[in-house]
Order: C-alpha cells, then sequence, then structure tokens
C-alpha cells in the first residue's frame, strides 16, 4: 500500500531533523570538489554520498535527503543503493526533479524553471527508484527593475504545475521559491527582500490554491528574509528571525505541515543561529526547519578531501553540522555549543 502523502511530509519534518541537500547537479558539484582538488569522477561523487549516508549522525537528525538523479541509480561500495542508505537510516529519499533555471524569454536577467515536458512519466520512474518526495527550485532574482510581475507568475505557476503532477505520483512536491540573496547592487537591503518574498510567496500560493494541492501533503522550502550579500547592509540574528517569521505568517497557510529552509550561501553557523532564532522565538503553526546544501555540507566536504582515510573525520564534522541543525530545529541551539565541539 502506498504511504499517504501527509504522512511523508510529516516524517520530512518530523521533530528536531531537517533535510540533507545533497542534490547538486553534475556542474555544481565539480565546482564544490574543484574547491578541494578532487576530480568530479562518478566513482568519487559516489564514494562522497556513501561518506554522508553511512554517517551515524543520519539517523538522529537527518529526516530526507534530496538526491541529484545520477545518486538515485547509484549503488554504494558494498553494492547497496545509496537510496537504500538513506532509508535504512529512517529518512526518505527525494529527487531533484526540475531540469534548471532557463533564461525568461523578453526578460533580461531572469529566469523561468524548467523540466515540466515528460514530468508525468519521470515522477513514475523516480517512485518506482525509491524516491518519495521532490524539489523544484525556482529562481527569483533582485535588481534594478526586478523581479518582473511576468517572472513571479511564471515560476509560481510552473511550481503549481509540477506540484499537481508530484501529488498525483504519491510524491510530495518540496516547493523552492528562492528569492537569491546575491542581488547585484544597493537595492537589496532587508526590507527589499522582505517584500520580493512576500510577493513571491503570495503568487506561489495563489497558484497552489488554484492547481488544487493537498497543503497537508507538500513542505515548502523558502529562502531567509536576508539583506543582499553585495548590499554592504547587515542585519542582527533577530531582525532577520523577526523579518523571516512575518514573512511567513502573511503568506503561508497554517495546513502546510513544514517549512524547511535553504541555507542560500549564508554560514554554516549563521544559517543554524537563524534558524534557531526563529523557533525559540515564535510558535509557529508549521514546523520550521533546515533542508541545507552548502550550510551541511561545507565543513565535512573540505575534511574528506577525497580520501579514503579522512571518512571518519568527515563524518564526524558533518554529525557535528547536523546535530547543530538538529538543535536549530528544536530552537535550543547556542553559540556555546560550537565552541564545547571544538
Ligand atoms: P543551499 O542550502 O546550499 O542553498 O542548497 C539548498 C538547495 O537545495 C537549493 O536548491
Amino acid at each position: 500500500m502506498s504511504e499517504h502523502l501527509e504522512d511523508i511530509a510529516n516524517r520530512m519534518v518530523a521533530e528536531g531533523r531537517g533535510i540533507l541537500a545533497a542534490d547538486e547537479s553534475s556542474g555544481t558539484i565539480k565546482k564544490r570538489f574543484d574547491s578541494i582538488n578532487v576530480e568530479s569522477s562518478a566513482d568519487n561523487r559516489r564514494d562522497y554520498r556513501e561518506m554522508l549516508f553511512r554517517s551515524p549522525a543520519m539517523k538522529d537528525y537527518v529526516s530526507g535527503v534530496i538526491l541529484f538523479d545520477e545518486t538515485l541509480r547509484q549503488n554504494a561500495d558494498d553494492g547497496t543503493p545509496l537510496a537504500g542508505l538513506i532509508a535504512d537510516a529512517g529518512a526518505v529519499p527525494g529527487i531533484k526533479i526540475d531540469t534548471g533555471a532557463k533564461p525568461l524569454a523578453g526578460f533580461d536577467g531572469e529566469t523561468v524553471t524548467e523540466g515540466l515536458d515528460g514530468l508525468r512519466e519521470r515522477l513514475a520512474e523516480y517512485h518506482d527508484l525509491g524516491a518519495r518526495f521532490a524539489k523544484w527550485r525556482a529562481v527569483i532574482s533582485i535588481g534594478e527593475g526586478r523581479p518582473t510581475w511576468n517572472s513571479v507568475k511564471a515560476n509560481a505557476h510552473a511550481l503549481a504545475r509540477y506540484a499537481a503532477l508530484c501529488q498525483e505520483a504519491g510524491i510530495v512536491p518540496i516547493v523552492e521559491p528562492e528569492v537569491q540573496m546575491d542581488g547585484p547592487d544597493a537595492v537589496h537591503d532587508i526590507d527589499r527582500c522582505l517584500e520580493v518574498s512576500q510577493w513571491a510567496l503570495k503568487t506561489v500560493f495563489a497558484e497552489i490554491y488554484d492547481a488544487g494541492i493537498a497543503l497537508d501533503g507538500m513542505v515548502l522550502k523558502p529562502n531567509m528574509v536576508v539583506p543582499g550579500q553585495k548590499s554592504g547592509k547587515s542585519a542582527s540574528v533577530e531582525e532577520v528571525a523577526e523579518k523571516t517569521i512575518s514573512c511567513l505568517m502573511a503568506t503561508v497557510p497554517a495546513a502546510v505541515p513544514g517549512i524547511a529552509f535553504l541555507s542560500g550561501g549564508q554560514g554554516d553557523e549563521e544559517a543554524t543561529a537563524h534558524l534557531s532564532a526563529m523557533n525559540a522565538m515564535f510558535d509557529p503553526p508549521w514546523k520550521l526547519t533546515f533542508s541545507y546544501g552548502r550550510a551541511l555540507q561545507a565543513a565535512a566536504l573540505k575534511a574528506w578531501g577525497g580520501k579514503a582515510e579522512n571518512v571518519p573525520a568527515a563524518q564526524a564534522a558533518f554529525a557535528h553540522r547536523a546535530r547543530m541543525n538538529g538543535l536549530a530545529a528544536l530552537g535550543k541551539w547556542s553559540p556555546d555549543l560550537e565552541r564545547e565541539a571544538a
């Protein structure tokens, strides 16, 4: 019997756990491996991800793992499918299913995420391979005159069509409208991020309503409300937490079981501090947790360095970050815990 969507969604945002985004596309994982001088071969990608999925931290802090197509089809060194290692750790395997953000015709500097063609058939295959949730990332960029209504609307509409196809296939959609934090200029302060994030989320939930999506069978993956990295402005942890909460309260229906943030280029500890502050100051109607890529993996990637003898050190680095974020999902992280572990 297939599992109900709401049961899968609830498992993905289980108390004190969050999602590991390990779905770097071939181009992105190559960039990550370049940073540690490791060749991006299929075997190295497999070894790296096997190291993460076999980490004992998985069963305590990780509720789900987002995979790239290649990884969902790969076996561990001993022949166990990598998705099987994830399921054995009690986490839900998921798949990055969009085919990327492509230039939006007629709107310079903006993108629309593609991947709807043939999606019904791809979802059926991924379900057979063990995926029980999927991820589609829409990218909204802030700049002079951006975003335009056309890009907000086109991306929200595609997210809703994707979510409907996922639910039809028995797969929980992670709906990810990412307002990027690398806006090119001074127009991107925290209040502009708040305004654009609210606009994007309101539009996404209007489209989701029109498409008849079951809100209890989806997970939202938004950005936090932060100043742009190139704006020259900064914001305190409390301001980020308050503005992010106020944005979500104004836009996300309480029937959505969970919100799992992306890290989007924030520092490891910064992403943890922001999440913990939100959970500590507020008792939200949804679970608030993490779905981090870089902010969960950066330390482990560096400790691994492509060498088998470094696996225990890399797993320890991953365990530390996963534990800190697990505590943040409960609002119980503090900077002292970072120092204690060091
Ligand atoms: P980051 O946490 O590195 O932003 O990645 C999360 C993700 O899955 C983006 O789609």
